[in-house]
Formats: C-alpha cells, structure tokens, sequence
C-alpha cells in the first residue's frame, strides 16, 4: 500500500557512527527524488522537542558522504522518556507537518522511536547507526567496519611497540555490553586473546595461556578486552596479569573514542547509502516502527521490538578459530 508524505523527517541520536552522514544524504535525496520535503531535525530527540529543525535541500548533504560524525548533531536525551517530552516532540512534528520519520541510531533510539510512534501514530522507520553491531535484523550496522578498521589500525602500531620492546598490551576496545568490535578486530590483528562478554572470561586460563606462549618464546603479546567483558574492566585484569605473568613488561591501551570517529569505509558508505534509499521506500510503502536492515545481502526490515532484542548473535566459532591461530 503507498501512502502519501508530504514532509519527511530525519535525525540522528545516541552515539555518533562513521556513515550516519551518508545515510541522510541518502535519505534527503532519495525523499527529494520523490517529491517529499525533508527536514534535519538537530540533536536527535533533543532537538525536536525543542523544535530545532532545519528543512534540507539536496546541496545540503552534498561533500558530506566521506565525512564521520553527524551534521544533524545527536544527543542521548532524557526528557523524551517523559510524557511531557514526548508531547512536547509531537508538536514540534505537528507544526512542520511532519508525515514520517527516520530514525537514524542505535537500541535507544529504536525504543523510543516504537514508544513514540505507536503512542502518537506517526511513522517511523530506523536505521541502524552504531559501532557496536549489536542489532538484530541486519548482518552490521552503521558504523561497525570503520570501528573495526580503526582498532585493527591502532593495534597495528601497538603490535610495532609490543615487538620492539618484548611487551604484553591489553587493548581495551567498545561495543558497551557486545563483543563485536573485539571479535572482529581480534581476529584481524591476530590477538593472543579476545575476551568479549558474551563467554565469560576465566583470568586463570588466560594467565596459563600468557606463560605458555613466553615459554615458546613468544616475546610480544596483544590481548584484546571488550569494555563489557565481565571479568570486571581493563585494568582489573591488568593487576593480576601483572602479578602472575611478570615475565611480561605489561601495558594498557584504551582506545576510547578514537573508534568513534573517522570517514567511513567504503563498506560504510555503501551500507548507508542502501539503507537510507531503503527507509524511504518502505515508508512510502506504508511500513512502519521497523528497522531497516542488510541480511545476506538484502534489505530486510525487522519491527523495532526485535531489532532490539538483547540475545547474543555472536559467531561464537569466530572465537575457538581465534585460539587455534594465535598459539
Ligand atoms: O554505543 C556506542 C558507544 O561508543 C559504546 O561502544 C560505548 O560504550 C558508548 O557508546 C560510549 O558512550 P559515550 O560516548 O556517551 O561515553
């Protein structure tokens, strides 16, 4: 069923993902190209219950696909939790006759998107935009290559110190409560250990797998530790790594931000640039409250409620071939 929309919105919100550029470009075009007027609203939720919306022509999103970051801004806000934010957000939409919404964000911004649009009656589809892949309904989000790409980038140089000076880093990466990141870069830099928190991690089985490799005379070792890891952070694990394995000279990395940013991949970027084509289409076609994904190579939308699911999706085979390769 096509239904008929006048004004579009679009916004980003959470955490900012390198790609989110590239998918309002690709919304605001795609919705141009249809006849649809396009409104940026700044700051995420943020800015549409404060009405901060600026109507978009295609020569505002041009020179911005390589860029990372966010030209609409994003926040996490907590007033739209509230029924007063909420109806505060409505009438911001109200006003600018806005018809349908997109979404451009991670759990957070999916949940309240199904809360708003289910009590309010406005459509919204999502896209998902986070480093952290920890989204169901499609294989990677937003955002994700480039954070791995970043990562894998860093601990390359950190491996060129750890050879140099015969040293032992523990690389802490993000992915908040997911393993993603660490997974995939782990394996991309040939980590000794990834620890991620969907396998809860026994430090005893990685001090007796740090002397080991000594033993064969492995002089330099990276561990990667997901930020979620439930072995209590970091720099718990640091001391006892410190106190058992002295025969490393040990140090930290926490990689923080940096993974935040950056100009996306060319996976990013084509990512994007697909789904935002994709929102359009499927609110045009009457979809709504769904997240718009790439599943084996195909859009496939997801409702909001399964996007957001917590289960772990994890490959944990990816984590047994990790440990074969890195002995
Ligand atoms: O969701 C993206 C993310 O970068 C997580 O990996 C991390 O846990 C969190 O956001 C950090 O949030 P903030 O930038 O608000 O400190």
């Amino acid at each position: 069923m096509n239904i008929s929309i006048k004004n579009l919105a679009v916004f980003t919100s959470g955490g900012d993902s390198p790609g989110m550029n590239a998918a309002i470009r690709a919304v605001t075009r795609t919705a141009l190209s249809k006849g649809i007027r396009v409104f940026g609203i700044y700051s995420g939720y943020k800015g549409m219950i404060e009405g901060n919306f600026i109507e978009l022509q295609s020569s505002d999103v041009g020179n911005i696909l390589q860029r990372g970051g966010t030209i609409l801004k994003t926040t996490r806000s907590e007033e739209f939790r509230t029924e007063a934010g909420m109806q505060k957000a409505y009438e911001n939409l109200k006003k600018h006759g806005i018809d349908a919404v997109v979404a451009i964000g991670g759990d957070g911004t999916f949940t309240g998107a199904d809360i708003f649009s289910n009590k309010f009656n406005i459509p919204f589809v999502g896209l998902p935009g986070t480093i952290d892949n920890d989204l169901n309904g499609t294989d990677f989000t937003i955002g994700y290559d480039t954070a791995v790409n970043t990562v894998v980038e860093a601990v390359d140089k950190i491996r060129d110190t750890a050879a140099s000076h015969d040293r032992l880093f523990l690389v802490e990466v993000m992915g908040r409560d997911a393993g993603f990141i660490a997974l995939r870069a782990g394996i991309s830099v040939g980590a000794e250990a990834i620890l991620v928190p969907e396998e809860e991690t026994h430090i005893q089985e990685l001090i007796d797998l740090l002397k080991a490799g000594w033993k064969r005379k492995k002089t330099s070792s990276v561990v990667i530790v997901a930020e979620g890891d439930d072995a209590g952070g970091v720099f718990k694990i640091v001391e006892r790594v410190k106190a058992e394995v002295p025969e490393y000279d040990t140090r930290v990395t926490v990689l923080g931000h940096i993974q935040r940013g950056g100009s996306p991949s060319s996976a990013d970027r084509v990512l994007a640039s697909r789904l935002g084509f994709a929102a359009v289409e499927a609110l045009v076609n009457g979809d709504n409250r769904v997240a718009i994904g790439i599943v084996n190579n195909k859009v496939r939308l997801t409702p909001f409620s399964q996007a957001i699911k917590h289960n772990d999706t994890l490959n944990h085979s990816l984590l047994d071939l990790a440990k074969v390769l890195a002995f």
